[in-house]
């Protein structure tokens, strides 16, 4: 990636990653992403905010060379993860007169995944200002976005927010602003049902604190740079309000040999049939990121599966393990399937699925193909879907 100056005397210095398919290990790339870091020159003093995953860092090391840095004052680690803070020793190597500042957390994170020298690092305050000469660093903490150290810088004079993980999208583009760029929005949800779903509690209490901001530019610390902020604003509102799910299902499965299958057509025609959305995912295609921007919106959680080995399809198991894990707002779960000679999947999944703040409904499992017992049984599920929907209100 080029430098590219956003405004005056502050610069995008960080790099893109076209190529990278999987993050984590865990969460699938469609688009690539960007490690966001950003140089900023006041007059006085020059500050990176943030690094790059250090498998670019010789990009980051060009990019300030390309910019004549000869001195950085201060490098500031706004999260202690490595994909933003795992240069930071190479670039301590390059400007060893350089401090880096962030929160008591992160600095112990940062000693313990990277050992920073405890004396390179310098602990600031929660609303800490900062004089770089005519531009100023104000620290904001906005812990559980996803870290317990994780905060945001705002710079007053330009009235920007550099806000690390917190509103980022997982997309390499050339476009330096999201204005520019139709699927900013898409790849921040998807972003935020990976990262950022289960601690919308976190969320809700961080955006308050930002309310009182002037902000112009949110520059995060992957994919583009919002020019627009309010609408990024708006969405995280959106996705992290318990009351805002839609009249929506999600349907997690795998069949081996049509029954299950036939059992999750049946539901998914008879929720449509009442106007209830369905999403229904076969798990042995599915891209789990899809999978978990469904989980934002949807009200009702529906595992299905067939029997083996006595228990759950291991890839339904996986699969409830992780939406339990990424706690979406869902208020109803049920469980279907099939089996030959007996099985225990309806306990197994129900302790999967256990943790959600859902109620659960009745199963609906059949012993081989379903009969029309069970195709009637399935018709009820749905409409009891229906009903606990309108019950609270959900359109
Ligand atoms: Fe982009 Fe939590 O690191």
């Amino acid at each position: 990636m080029a430098v590219r100056e956003i405004t005056k005397g502050i610069y995008a210095v960080g790099a893109l990653d076209w190529e990278r398919r999987l993050f984590d290990e865990l969460i699938p790339l469609p688009y690539g992403t960007s490690y966001n870091a950003y140089l900023v020159k006041g007059s006085e003093k020059t500050v990176l905010l943030d690094t790059v995953d250090p498998t670019k860092g010789q990009e980051l090391r060009d990019h300030l060379r390309a910019l004549n840095v000869d001195k950085i004052d201060y490098i500031v680690a706004h999260h202690g993860e490595q994909d933003h803070s795992g240069t930071i020793p190479q670039i301590l190597e390059l400007y060893p007169e350089a401090l880096v500042l962030t929160n008591e957390k992160c600095s112990v994170i940062l000693q313990d995944l990277l050992h920073i020298p405890a004396a390179k690092l310098r602990v600031v305050q929660e609303e800490e200002t900062i004089s770089l000469g005519e531009k100023t660093l104000k620290f904001i903490f906005t812990p559980w976005v996803h870290w317990p150290e994780t905060m945001v810088t705002y710079l007053p004079e330009d009235k920007i927010l550099f806000s690390c993980d917190f509103f980022s999208s997982h997309l390499a583009t050339g476009e330096l602003f999201a204005s520019n760029q139709s699927n900013t929005y898409s790849a921040a949800k998807r972003f935020f049902s990976e990262i950022m779903m289960p601690f919308r509690a976190a969320i809700r209490n961080n955006l308050k604190r930002l309310e009182n901001l002037e902000i112009k530019m949110i520059a995060p610390s992957h994919g583009p740079v919002y020019d627009n902020p309010a609408i990024i604003l708006e969405a995280y509102r959106e996705w992290s309000d318990e009351a805002g799910v839609k009249n929506e299902a999600v349907i997690i499965y795998v069949s081996m040999h049509g029954s299950t299958e036939k059992m999750v057509r049946v539901l998914t025609d008879a929720l449509f049939k009442r106007g209830v959305g369905v999403k229904p995912f076969r798990l042995t295609v599915t891209d789990t990121g899809e999978l978990a921007v469904a989980l934002v919106d949807a009200a009702t959680l529906v595992v299905a599966s067939p029997a083996v080995l006595g228990g759950a399809h291991p890839q339904v198991a996986y699969a409830a393990m992780l939406a339990a894990a990424l706690r979406p707002r869902v208020k109803f779960g049920a469980i279907i399937g099939s089996y030959g000679w007996g099985s225990k999947m309806v306990e197994q999944l129900g302790g999967l699925i256990g943790g959600l703040k859902a109620e659960l409904l009745e199963p609906v499992v059949a012993k081989g193909y379903p009969r029309e017992e069970h195709l009637a049984a399935l018709d009820t599920l749905a409409a009891r879907i229906d009903q606990s929907h309108k019950d609270l209100g959900i359109q």
